[in-house]
């Protein structure tokens, strides 16, 4: 362990200068222009995991982007972790905003900026690094590794389940590893136990079959515009309620001793206010905000459009009106059942004076896991070696549907060891990483190897 925390210490910088070049490649997978990208980003994996010294690195294409697999098995006898990741990234726009450009990766004030830094291709590098450091220093890992790192993440994993079902055999593992979530504080190591799942639909409206001059035709068809907001009004009430019937029917309660935990963390909502930069916080009456992000079900309207937007005036009634909707799931709630229920509700309720057309987009399961698991005891130890504290046990509002798949194909375990910071803008302009976090990451990850397979 000494030689492998000392090479660690040692390449720091080129650690560091790595990452950065990783950064560059605009590997956004939601945009058909950067299909290239991906291809370049997923090869540049695969160098990478053969030069780290695994010994097998392979692209494998799928029906969307590529998934990047790599191996070291060279440890009979000891456990094998599967580490999962992802390389693709979000959209950079509104661009403006950007500081620096989003890959054009920048250091300021300790913290790397591009656009994945935390979500998640400096997470990803996080761990190749860890067993980076054992091989070349050790020439030998105490676990053995795979590594399954797939481009579709950020647009709900569509080609995942099939890869997985269909490479059941060389998925084999004892145990999933994922970097993909924030610390509960700066300082503070986390182990996330539970995610939310997600239902997303786009909805169309359409009145006439061209825009209208809202003089001649004023008051004689319906306003697509107006029918949207009637329908977005009855998915929620005033106190943050969701309306569709049955909506709440399998939502699980905290249980008491995660409230207990819970209220001994040092949450402070003044501060979470003023981050959000939100005049008032505004959530579901009764519960509260950590809570919330936890257990509860939510709903929300992501865009909307319709109409004339453009400067000025313009008297119109516009043919069509469109909107994203999206639902953030808890145990036991099924994204399918869910699914149902909003159709079934929005064709209740949408006015036969207009036509509405349904699209289920991507989705993903909630999950819930025990904190008593070996391998979660392991990354309890490793987190407390890494960052010299104990860590919380923490649920997130966020989801990553593989975890699901690698529990019912694979009959895996998850544990979550990512070290992010809550404000360090994923999915937004300026999206960075702490480099003290980075580093720390990758001792902890090292950590984790080692104490797993002891085990
Ligand atoms: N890293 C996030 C997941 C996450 C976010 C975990 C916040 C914990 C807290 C991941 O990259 C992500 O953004 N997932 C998507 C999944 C969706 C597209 C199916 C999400 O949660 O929106
Ligand atoms: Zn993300």
């Amino acid at each position: 362990m000494e030689s492998v925390l000392h090479y660690i210490h040692r390449n720091r910088d080129r650690y560091i200068a790595e990452l950065k070049e990783f950064l560059t490649i605009p590997s956004i997978s939601n945009n058909a222009e950067n299909r290239a990208d991906m291809e370049r980003c997923a090869a540049f994996l695969k160098d990478q995991l053969e030069s780290i010294g695994m010994q097998k690195a392979a692209v494998f294409p799928t029906e969307g982007h590529p998934v990047v697999y790599g191996e070291w098995l060279g440890a009979p006898g000891s456990p094998t972790v599967l580490f999962y990741g992802h390389y693709d990234v979000q959209p950079v726009d509104p661009l403006e905003l950007w500081i620096s450009g989003p890959f054009e990766p920048t250091i300021r004030d300790g913290e790397l900026y591009a656009r994945g830094a935390v979500d998640d291709k400096g997470q990803v590098w996080m761990n190749l690094k860890a067993a980076e450091a054992y091989l070349k220093a050790q020439g030998t890992l105490p676990v053995n590794l795979k590594l399954l790192i797939e481009g579709e993440e950020e647009v709900g994993s569509a080609h995942l389940d099939t890869f997985i079902q269909s490479h059941q055999d060389l998925l084999r593992a004892d145990v999933a590893l994922i970097s993909d979530t924030p610390l509960f504080d700066r300082g503070i190591p986390s182990i996330c136990y539970g995610l939310r799942g997600l239902a997303y639909f786009q909805l169309d409206l359409k009145g006439s079959s061209q825009d209208l001059h809202s003089g001649s035709f004023g008051g004689t068809v319906i306003n697509p515009n107006f029918a949207l907001a009637h329908l977005i009004s009855s998915l929620k009430d005033s106190e943050g309620r969701i309306l569709i019937p049955g909506f709440y029917d399998d939502v699980a309660p905290m249980s008491d001793r995660e409230k207990e935990e819970l209220s001994r963390l040092p949450f402070d909502q003044e501060r979470f206010r003023r981050e959000v930069g939100a005049p008032e916080l505004f959530g579901e009456k009764g519960y509260g905000t950590l809570e919330t992000v936890w257990s509860r079900p939510t709903l929300e309207v992501n865009g909307l459009c319709g109409g004339f937007t453009g400067e000025g005036a313009k008297t119109v009634i516009p043919a069509t009106a469109m909107a994203k909707i999206s639902m953030r799931l808890v145990p036991n709630q099924d994204p399918d059942r869910i699914a149902r229920l909003f159709e079934q509700h929005l064709k209740a309720v949408t006015p036969s004076s207009v036509d509405l057309t349904l699209t289920r987009m991507h989705g993903g399961n909630p999950w819930l896991a025990s904190i008593d698991h070996p391998a979660i005891r392991a990354a309890s130890r490793a987190f407390e070696k890494g960052f010299g504290a104990k860590p919380v046990f923490v649920r997130e509002g966020g989801s990553i549907p593989v975890v699901t798949t690698l529990a019912e194909t694979l009959g895996l375990s998850t544990v979550l060891m990512g070290v992010g910071l809550p404000d360090e803008n994923a999915h937004a302009p300026n999206e960075r990483l702490d480099l003290g976090n980075y580093q720390t990451g990758i001792v902890s990850i090292a950590h984790f190897f080692d104490q797993f397979s002891r085990s």
